[in-house]
């Protein structure tokens, strides 16, 4: 595993007891609605009784809870029995996703949010996540992004270097997981090199939404059929 891999592992694994709660408190309960309307998105799959559906990165299980019967997996002990804890039905295994333990073609839809940009190689992770999908397969990824709006992006710019960094490293006791947060989105790519990374890796089709003026975005990513 590459470091950058090991530090955001144990990264996770500190702040895992209090990483629900910042959550919330610093995208003021918003990360729920964008959670919601993932979910929503993908709801034609998830109607269907044989969909096999993994939330990749699942963290401490909240978008798993609501897709309801997925699998969840994640490379990080403590997030994962936070998740257990919340939702001991749900099928949990612990994976590196650029290595996934998972048969070719095999599931109708992953999910992953606000994991991937903490992975160490994007192409890695598109490839593995093609893979692993069925041919018309889907993959969601819900991440943060860049706001579209110079005022909006001034002040999301403000509050996500000055503001957050500190009530995060506050309440977590883990300063370095809440400046890694900005630093890290501020590196992801916007939303349309994101589409084009995603379109290079060899999905047939991509589409993006923006939510919160940009400040996070949501893809689809359509396996070919015929793939
Ligand atoms: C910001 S949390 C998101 C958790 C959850 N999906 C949510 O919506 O709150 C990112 C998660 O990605 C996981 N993660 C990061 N890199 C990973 C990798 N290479 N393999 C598996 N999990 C990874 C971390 O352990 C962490 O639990």
């Amino acid at each position: 595993m590459e470091d950058k891999a090991r530090w955001v592992q144990g990264m996770f694994g500190r702040i895992a007891g209090r990483y629900d709660l910042l959550n919330h408190l610093l995208s003021f309960n918003l990360d729920k609605r964008w959670r919601a309307r993932t979910v929503k998105r993908v709801s034609n799959i998830l109607v269907r009784p044989d969909a096999r559906v993994l939330d990749l990165c699942c963290g401490t299980g909240d978008l798993l809870i609501a897709l309801n019967g997925a699998f969840g997996s994640d490379f990080c002990h403590p997030m994962l029995l936070e998740a257990q804890r919340k939702s001991a039905s749900s099928p949990l295994f612990e994976a590196d996703a650029l290595a996934l333990p998972l048969k070719n073609n095999s599931f109708d839809l992953i999910t992953c949010a606000f994991g991937f940009r903490n992975l160490a190689n994007y192409e890695k992770g598109l490839d593995e996540l093609l893979r692993v999908l069925k041919p018309g397969g889907v993959a969601a990824i819900l991440e943060f992004s860049q706001p579209t709006n110079r005022v909006f992006g001034a002040l999301y710019g403000f509050f996500s270097t000055r503001i957050l960094p500190r009530i995060g490293g506050m309440v977590s006791g883990s300063p370095d997981a809440y400046s890694y947060l900005p630093e890290s989105i501020r590196k992801f790519p916007g939303a349309e090199d994101l589409a084009s990374k995603i379109k290079a890796a060899g999905f047939e089709r991509v589409e993006f939404e923006r939510m919160t003026g940009g400040a996070v975005a949501l893809h689809l990513a359509y396996k070919a059929t015929s793939y």
